[in-house]
């Protein structure tokens, strides 16, 4: 059977420890589904909008090789439903969220990646202003 990956994130100001969370998580199925967060959504969870909009976000993981598909991940809260609609055998995440998922491995598989050491958007959003 075809395993078919999901991984949430916002990805702005794409850099390369996205690039291979991307390419890690399609590698541990078929295809690789990525939600990515709306402004809004990044708003409230942050108190900012993102550099990038969601739409440009949205435009760049799409363009990624390892990406097959691209929706829009409007609540946190809708994460069971956006697993079941896109019927997602896999659920990849960076470490930083260890744990955070396991409640859905009653649907899926869930699998923490180690992040790219020494890079984040926020690390280089503040290099950028130094
Ligand atoms: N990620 C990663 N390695 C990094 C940075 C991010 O593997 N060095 C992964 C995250 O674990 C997540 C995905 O990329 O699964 C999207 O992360 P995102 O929060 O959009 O990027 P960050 O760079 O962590 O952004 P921020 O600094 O705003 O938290």
């Amino acid at each position: 059977m075809l395993k078919r990956v999901i991984t949430f994130g916002t990805f702005d100001v794409f850099h390369v420890g996205h690039l291979r969370i991307l390419e890690k998580a399609r590698q541990m199925g078929d295809s690789l589904i990525v939600g990515v967060s709306t402004d809004e959504l990044n708003f409230n969870k942050k108190g900012r909008f993102p550099v990038y909009t969601q739409a440009e976000r949205a435009e760049i993981v799409r363009a990624v090789r390892h990406v097959d598909e691209v929706f829009f991940e409007a609540s946190l809260e809708l994460k069971r439903d956006y697993l079941l609609k896109y019927k997602a055998d896999i659920l990849v995440m960076g470490d930083d969220w260890k744990g955070k998922f396991d409640e859905f491995s009653d649907i899926c598989e869930v699998i923490y990646l180690s992040r790219t050491p020494s890079i984040s958007t926020t690390a280089i959003i503040e290099k950028i202003r130094e």
